[in-house]
């Protein structure tokens, strides 16, 4: 790649590394198309910012673009959006290179430094509004946590209207023509990107959005995949949307939405969850719905969590353990906003019946909250018990209607 494709602006150029081979990140996602971990330079009249550096095993590709562009004593700032390694792999070679540069992070920033460098290194710590200058360029920081760790910050170039967004709009999608309007259809590496990194932390994205809103943006350079420069607008309102949707019809009419999930290995559990379902569905302004585990895909279950207000999970107890669709299914809590929903379980059992308890505990880790202790019944359910399954399910929807003041058990 020349320098000619690699410049974005008049000041402001690409000195990140490519990584075309990388088919898993971060553990849970797939990277078909490889990534890029994007850095980039920007030249004032009295000097020059280096935006992010890339992960370290990349570093010779970073330094030789950042050579051919500038010399090291030229360097004013080195700015880190995110501490994440694949973006500060190669902070600690740049700053042994670079004797005048000052480093700036985000202020949550500040106790990972250490964490991830294991050394002291001197730093200035940057919120939103404040700027630095390189003479006739202002670089803006905004302060935009959690997108997609706690430190994460933007930046925003006013004479060139780029903003340096972090994480935030990335996509983990190779392709050396780097600008949106000249790689690849990359779509479903945008969206599939918003659905893994930034979907558990929506409401932290439409305040980012909000603070965006005041900047003319003409350029949007990611730190991962195709730069954005053919209508960033597009890009902004695909996030806004993804952040602000509803999936599922019964929000539209004001309902709470109660979610039975179960498995049934004799039609036990699966008697329980029926009772359950139809006790939750007794409540006004409750909309309740069942689901079997053993035919949901793990989208269909992404989905079913984020819109309901209530999960009741029903497993029976085998070897000691609740079934593993069950423990999929809190599984893709990690790709959730965590926090708030109510949580309940119940089973059949044979034996000892530990499962409804172990789900307890784990929804407990999740931060849902848990008003009703675990239903268990042996074997098959009475007329009786089944009726106390109906009870179980009408007190969980009624809290989840606010009728009755619950306890975390
Ligand atoms: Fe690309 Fe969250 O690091």
């Amino acid at each position: 790649m020349n320098n000619d494709i690699a410049k974005i602006s008049p000041s402001v150029h690409f000195i990140g590394a490519f990584d075309p081979q990388i088919r898993t990140f971060d553990i849970i996602m797939k990277t078909a198309n490889g990534s890029s971990y994007n850095s980039y330079l920007v030249r004032g009249s009295e000097g020059v910012a280096v935006m992010d550096t890339v992960k370290k095993e990349f570093s010779a590709d970073f330094f030789e673009r950042l050579e051919a562009l500038c010399e090291y004593e030229e360097i004013k700032y080195i700015v880190l959006h995110h501490l994440e390694p694949d973006h500060s792999g190669a902070l600690l070679e740049l700053m042994s290179k670079a004797p005048h540069a000052r480093l700036i992070i985000s202020s949550r920033a500040v106790m990972m430094l250490k964490g991830l460098i294991k050394t002291d290194i001197p730093f200035e710590v940057a919120n939103t509004g404040k700027t630095i200058s390189l003479g006739d360029k202002t670089i803006e920081f905004l302060s935009t946590p959690f997108l997609h760790w706690p430190d994460t910050m933007s930046s925003y170039l006013h004479e060139d209207k780029i903003l340096f967004s972090g994480d935030v709009f990335g996509s983990h999608y190779y392709d050396e023509r780097l600008f949106d309007d000249a790689v690849g259809d990359f779509s479903y590496a945008f969206k599939y990107y918003y659905e893994h990194i930034m979907r558990p932390f929506k409401q932290y994205v439409l305040q980012a959005l909000e603070l965006y809103a005041k900047f003319d943006i003409q350029i949007i350079a990611p730190l991962h995949g195709p730069i954005l420069r053919s209508n960033p607008q597009y890009y902004i309102d695909k996030y806004a949307q993804w952040s602000s949707e509803a999936k599922f019809r019964k929000h539209e009419f004001g309902k709470k939405m109660v979610s039975v999930f179960y498995m049934s290995s004799y039609d036990n559990t699966q008697a329980m969850a029926k009772k359950v379902m139809q006790g939750a569905d007794e409540v006004e302004g409750v909309v309740a719905s069942m689901y079997d585990l053993a035919s949901l895909n793990e989208q269909n279950m992404i989905d079913l969590l984020e819109e309901s207000d209530a999960i009741m999970i029903g497993s029976p107890t085998i070897n000691g353990d609740a079934v593993k669709p069950a423990w999929d299914l809190l599984c893709c809590m990690a790709y959730l906003e965590s926090g708030g929903k109510i949580g309940a379980s119940f089973g059949s059992y044979g034996w000892t019946g530990e499962a409804p308890e172990m789900l307890h505990d784990r929804m407990r880790w999740l931060k849902f909250r848990l008003p009703v202790k675990p239903l268990k019944i042996k074997l098959i359910p009475t007329q009786e018990e089944l009726e106390s399954c109906a009870a179980f399910g009408r007190e969980v929807a009624e809290i989840a209607m606010g009728k009755m003041v619950e306890i975390d058990l």
